[in-house]
Protein backbone atom coordinates (compact mmCIF):
# COMPACT_ATOMS: atom_id res chain seq x y z
CA UNK A 1 0.00 0.00 0.00
CA UNK A 2 2.89 2.45 0.88
CA UNK A 3 5.01 1.89 -2.73
CA UNK A 4 1.73 2.08 -4.56
CA UNK A 5 0.83 5.84 -2.82
CA UNK A 6 4.42 6.53 -4.95
CA UNK A 7 3.62 4.78 -7.69
CA UNK A 8 0.01 6.32 -8.20
CA UNK A 9 1.08 9.44 -7.62
CA UNK A 10 3.82 9.07 -10.82
CA UNK A 11 6.77 8.60 -8.62
CA UNK A 12 10.01 6.16 -9.29
CA UNK A 13 9.27 3.03 -8.79
CA UNK A 14 12.91 3.23 -6.66
CA UNK A 15 11.05 5.51 -4.07
CA UNK A 16 8.32 3.04 -4.04
CA UNK A 17 10.15 -0.43 -3.26
CA UNK A 18 11.70 1.57 -0.49
CA UNK A 19 8.81 3.02 0.76
CA UNK A 20 7.20 -0.62 0.63
CA UNK A 21 9.87 -2.80 2.30
CA UNK A 22 10.38 0.31 5.51
CA UNK A 23 6.73 -1.23 6.61
CA UNK A 24 7.75 -4.36 7.50
CA UNK A 25 11.56 -3.17 8.53
CA UNK A 26 9.82 -0.56 11.46
CA UNK A 27 7.00 -3.44 12.35
CA UNK A 28 8.27 -5.00 15.63
CA UNK A 29 5.40 -8.09 15.21
CA UNK A 30 7.62 -9.01 11.85
CA UNK A 31 10.11 -11.44 13.33
CA UNK A 32 12.10 -11.89 9.83
CA UNK A 33 12.37 -8.12 8.96
CA UNK A 34 14.11 -5.66 10.81
CA UNK A 35 12.81 -3.99 14.07
CA UNK A 36 12.08 -7.11 15.76
CA UNK A 37 13.78 -9.69 14.06
CA UNK A 38 15.01 -12.57 15.52
CA UNK A 39 18.07 -12.20 15.94
CA UNK A 40 21.40 -14.94 15.62
CA UNK A 41 22.75 -17.25 18.12
CA UNK A 42 24.64 -14.95 20.05
CA UNK A 43 21.64 -12.63 20.42
CA UNK A 44 22.49 -10.05 18.18
CA UNK A 45 20.00 -8.69 15.19
CA UNK A 46 21.73 -8.56 11.68
CA UNK A 47 20.45 -7.05 8.66
CA UNK A 48 20.82 -7.97 4.77
CA UNK A 49 19.54 -5.57 2.17
CA UNK A 50 19.73 -4.08 -1.28
CA UNK A 51 18.14 -2.61 -3.65
CA UNK A 52 18.31 -1.86 -7.38
CA UNK A 53 17.28 0.82 -10.07
CA UNK A 54 16.49 0.71 -13.51
CA UNK A 55 19.83 1.31 -15.03
CA UNK A 56 21.34 -1.26 -12.76
CA UNK A 57 22.57 0.72 -10.42
CA UNK A 58 22.75 -1.27 -6.82
CA UNK A 59 23.39 -0.64 -3.45
CA UNK A 60 23.64 -3.60 -0.11
CA UNK A 61 23.99 -3.86 2.81
CA UNK A 62 25.12 -7.09 5.12
CA UNK A 63 25.25 -8.13 8.66
CA UNK A 64 24.14 -4.61 9.80
CA UNK A 65 23.29 -4.00 13.43
CA UNK A 66 21.27 -1.29 15.00
CA UNK A 67 19.57 0.47 11.98
CA UNK A 68 15.76 0.69 11.59
CA UNK A 69 15.87 0.61 7.78
CA UNK A 70 18.22 -1.03 6.31
CA UNK A 71 17.21 -0.62 2.85
CA UNK A 72 17.49 3.42 3.04
CA UNK A 73 21.44 2.22 3.71
CA UNK A 74 21.62 0.65 1.15
CA UNK A 75 20.55 3.06 -1.29
CA UNK A 76 23.01 5.37 0.33
CA UNK A 77 25.54 3.10 -0.38
CA UNK A 78 24.29 3.08 -4.11
CA UNK A 79 23.63 6.12 -4.30
CA UNK A 80 26.71 8.41 -2.42
CA UNK A 81 29.53 5.16 -2.72
CA UNK A 82 31.63 3.83 -5.44
CA UNK A 83 30.65 0.40 -4.02
CA UNK A 84 27.97 -2.09 -4.28
CA UNK A 85 28.32 -3.36 -0.92
CA UNK A 86 28.85 -2.63 2.68
CA UNK A 87 28.93 -5.30 5.40
CA UNK A 88 29.24 -5.53 9.20
CA UNK A 89 30.99 -2.47 11.58
CA UNK A 90 31.75 -0.75 8.25
CA UNK A 91 28.26 -0.99 7.18
CA UNK A 92 27.26 0.64 10.21
CA UNK A 93 29.87 3.24 10.38
CA UNK A 94 28.78 4.53 6.98
CA UNK A 95 25.12 4.47 8.01
CA UNK A 96 26.17 6.35 11.14
CA UNK A 97 28.03 8.98 9.28
CA UNK A 98 25.07 9.19 6.52
CA UNK A 99 22.93 10.16 9.76
CA UNK A 100 21.10 7.40 10.68
CA UNK A 101 20.15 6.41 14.26
CA UNK A 102 22.05 3.67 16.50
CA UNK A 103 19.38 1.80 18.30
CA UNK A 104 19.03 -1.45 19.94
CA UNK A 105 16.01 -3.97 17.27
CA UNK A 106 15.96 -6.52 19.81
CA UNK A 107 12.56 -6.43 21.07
CA UNK A 108 11.62 -8.37 24.36
CA UNK A 109 9.37 -10.77 22.21
CA UNK A 110 12.19 -11.43 20.06
CA UNK A 111 14.70 -11.93 23.09
CA UNK A 112 12.62 -13.97 24.87
CA UNK A 113 12.18 -16.44 21.98
CA UNK A 114 15.89 -16.64 21.08
CA UNK A 115 16.19 -17.45 25.28
CA UNK A 116 14.03 -19.89 25.11
CA UNK A 117 15.96 -21.70 21.68
CA UNK A 118 19.55 -20.90 23.82
CA UNK A 119 17.81 -23.78 26.22
CA UNK A 120 18.89 -26.29 23.44
CA UNK A 121 20.29 -24.18 20.76
CA UNK A 122 19.85 -26.46 17.95
CA UNK A 123 20.01 -25.47 14.63
CA UNK A 124 18.10 -26.84 12.20
CA UNK A 125 18.10 -23.92 9.08
CA UNK A 126 14.91 -24.52 8.42
CA UNK A 127 13.01 -20.95 7.11
CA UNK A 128 9.35 -21.24 7.47
CA UNK A 129 8.08 -23.56 5.64
CA UNK A 130 4.52 -22.16 6.48
CA UNK A 131 5.02 -18.73 4.61
CA UNK A 132 8.44 -17.07 4.46
CA UNK A 133 11.34 -14.85 6.12
CA UNK A 134 12.18 -11.79 4.03
CA UNK A 135 10.40 -8.95 1.92
CA UNK A 136 10.93 -8.87 -1.78
CA UNK A 137 9.36 -6.16 -3.40
CA UNK A 138 9.36 -5.55 -7.55
CA UNK A 139 7.57 -2.55 -9.34
CA UNK A 140 7.42 -1.36 -12.17
CA UNK A 141 6.12 2.52 -12.54
CA UNK A 142 4.62 5.13 -15.21
CA UNK A 143 7.79 5.90 -16.77
CA UNK A 144 8.10 1.95 -17.25
CA UNK A 145 10.98 2.19 -14.75
CA UNK A 146 11.56 -0.89 -12.68
CA UNK A 147 12.77 -1.23 -9.40
CA UNK A 148 13.50 -3.86 -6.47
CA UNK A 149 14.33 -4.14 -2.93
CA UNK A 150 15.18 -7.00 -0.57
CA UNK A 151 15.57 -6.96 3.28
CA UNK A 152 15.54 -9.46 5.86
CA UNK A 153 17.28 -10.03 9.36
CA UNK A 154 18.00 -13.38 8.08
CA UNK A 155 17.43 -16.97 9.44
CA UNK A 156 16.92 -16.86 12.84
CA UNK A 157 19.80 -18.32 15.08
CA UNK A 158 22.09 -18.37 12.70
CA UNK A 159 26.11 -18.12 12.99
CA UNK A 160 27.20 -14.93 13.34
CA UNK A 161 28.37 -13.15 10.35
CA UNK A 162 26.27 -15.15 7.99
CA UNK A 163 24.70 -13.62 5.31
CA UNK A 164 22.00 -14.86 2.74
CA UNK A 165 20.71 -14.27 -0.33
CA UNK A 166 19.21 -11.02 0.15
CA UNK A 167 21.47 -8.72 0.09
CA UNK A 168 23.33 -10.53 -2.96
CA UNK A 169 22.71 -8.38 -5.94
CA UNK A 170 21.40 -11.41 -8.62
CA UNK A 171 20.38 -13.68 -5.49
CA UNK A 172 17.78 -11.76 -3.86
CA UNK A 173 16.92 -9.41 -6.22
CA UNK A 174 17.69 -8.75 -9.54
CA UNK A 175 15.85 -5.96 -11.96
CA UNK A 176 17.45 -5.55 -16.00
CA UNK A 177 14.86 -2.64 -17.39
CA UNK A 178 14.58 -4.62 -20.83
CA UNK A 179 13.61 -7.75 -19.29
CA UNK A 180 11.90 -7.68 -15.83
CA UNK A 181 12.76 -7.79 -12.32
CA UNK A 182 12.52 -10.64 -9.80
CA UNK A 183 13.07 -11.45 -5.99
CA UNK A 184 13.25 -14.76 -3.50
CA UNK A 185 12.99 -15.18 -0.37
CA UNK A 186 13.30 -18.46 1.60
CA UNK A 187 16.92 -20.69 2.59
CA UNK A 188 19.15 -18.14 1.02
CA UNK A 189 22.35 -20.51 0.42
CA UNK A 190 20.37 -22.53 -1.78
CA UNK A 191 19.32 -19.23 -3.54
CA UNK A 192 22.67 -18.30 -3.75
CA UNK A 193 24.09 -21.33 -5.04
CA UNK A 194 21.84 -21.22 -8.01
CA UNK A 195 22.40 -17.03 -8.61
CA UNK A 196 18.44 -17.59 -8.40
CA UNK A 197 16.74 -13.87 -8.71
CA UNK A 198 19.33 -13.87 -12.02
CA UNK A 199 18.26 -16.90 -13.31
CA UNK A 200 14.97 -16.05 -13.00
CA UNK A 201 15.66 -12.58 -15.17
CA UNK A 202 17.60 -14.47 -17.83
CA UNK A 203 15.40 -16.98 -18.49
CA UNK A 204 12.77 -14.08 -18.74
CA UNK A 205 14.79 -13.34 -21.19
CA UNK A 206 14.86 -16.08 -23.57
CA UNK A 207 10.98 -16.08 -23.91
CA UNK A 208 9.91 -18.16 -20.96
CA UNK A 209 7.35 -15.89 -19.17
CA UNK A 210 7.95 -14.70 -15.76
CA UNK A 211 5.30 -17.55 -14.37
CA UNK A 212 7.76 -20.44 -16.66
CA UNK A 213 10.72 -18.60 -15.38
CA UNK A 214 10.13 -18.92 -11.45
CA UNK A 215 9.42 -22.74 -11.72
CA UNK A 216 12.47 -23.61 -13.98
CA UNK A 217 14.43 -21.64 -10.67
CA UNK A 218 12.78 -23.76 -8.16
CA UNK A 219 13.07 -26.51 -10.06
CA UNK A 220 16.74 -26.22 -10.54
CA UNK A 221 17.09 -25.90 -6.76
CA UNK A 222 14.96 -29.50 -6.37
CA UNK A 223 17.50 -30.89 -9.04
CA UNK A 224 20.53 -29.57 -6.65
CA UNK A 225 18.74 -30.90 -3.24
CA UNK A 226 16.34 -33.70 -4.13
CA UNK A 227 16.30 -34.77 -0.16
CA UNK A 228 16.82 -31.30 1.34
CA UNK A 229 14.58 -29.41 -1.05
CA UNK A 230 10.79 -31.47 0.45
CA UNK A 231 12.04 -29.78 3.86
CA UNK A 232 12.84 -26.00 3.51
CA UNK A 233 10.97 -23.27 1.34
CA UNK A 234 12.12 -21.15 -1.41
CA UNK A 235 9.71 -18.95 -3.05
CA UNK A 236 10.43 -16.57 -6.48
CA UNK A 237 8.32 -13.84 -7.50
CA UNK A 238 8.96 -12.03 -10.46
CA UNK A 239 7.21 -8.97 -12.77
CA UNK A 240 8.27 -8.57 -16.73
CA UNK A 241 8.42 -5.18 -18.36
CA UNK A 242 4.93 -5.80 -19.34
CA UNK A 243 3.43 -6.20 -16.03
CA UNK A 244 3.41 -9.70 -16.23
CA UNK A 245 3.47 -11.62 -12.86
CA UNK A 246 5.48 -14.90 -11.82
CA UNK A 247 5.47 -16.23 -8.30
CA UNK A 248 6.36 -20.25 -7.45
CA UNK A 249 7.74 -21.64 -4.40
CA UNK A 250 8.90 -24.94 -3.20
CA UNK A 251 6.06 -25.55 -0.45
CA UNK A 252 2.71 -24.69 -0.02
CA UNK A 253 1.83 -21.54 1.45
CA UNK A 254 3.61 -18.57 -0.04
CA UNK A 255 1.47 -15.75 -0.16
CA UNK A 256 2.60 -12.41 -2.23
CA UNK A 257 0.75 -8.96 -2.41
CA UNK A 258 -0.11 -7.45 -5.80
CA UNK A 259 -1.74 -4.33 -6.90
CA UNK A 260 -2.11 -3.03 -10.44
CA UNK A 261 -4.60 -0.56 -11.65
CA UNK A 262 -7.16 -3.06 -11.66
CA UNK A 263 -6.02 -5.44 -8.43
CA UNK A 264 -6.17 -3.39 -5.31
CA UNK A 265 -3.31 -4.64 -2.96
CA UNK A 266 -4.54 -8.22 -2.60
CA UNK A 267 -2.84 -11.23 -1.33
CA UNK A 268 -2.71 -14.51 -3.29
CA UNK A 269 -1.23 -17.95 -3.36
CA UNK A 270 1.98 -19.05 -4.98
CA UNK A 271 1.86 -22.12 -6.81
CA UNK A 272 4.16 -24.83 -5.57
CA UNK A 273 6.40 -27.59 -6.58
CA UNK A 274 5.60 -29.56 -3.69
CA UNK A 275 1.53 -30.06 -2.83
N1 LIG B 1 16.27 -15.42 2.43
C1 LIG B 1 16.76 -14.90 3.60
C2 LIG B 1 17.93 -15.57 4.15
O1 LIG B 1 18.26 -16.69 3.79
O2 LIG B 1 18.57 -14.99 5.00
Amino acid sequence: AEAWKVLAAGGRALDAVEKGVQVPEGDPLETSVGYGGLPDRDGRVTLDSCIMDEAANCGAVACLEHIMHPISVARRVMEKTPHVLLVGDGALQFALAQGFKKENLLTAASEKAWREWLKKAEYKPIANIENHDTIGMVALDQQQNMSGACTTSGMAYKIHGRVGDSPIIGAGLFVDNEIGAATSTGVGEEVIRICGSHLVVELMRQGNSPQEACELAVKRIVKNQPKKSREMQIGFLALSKNGAVGAYALQKGFTYALQTPEIKNQLFEAKSYYA
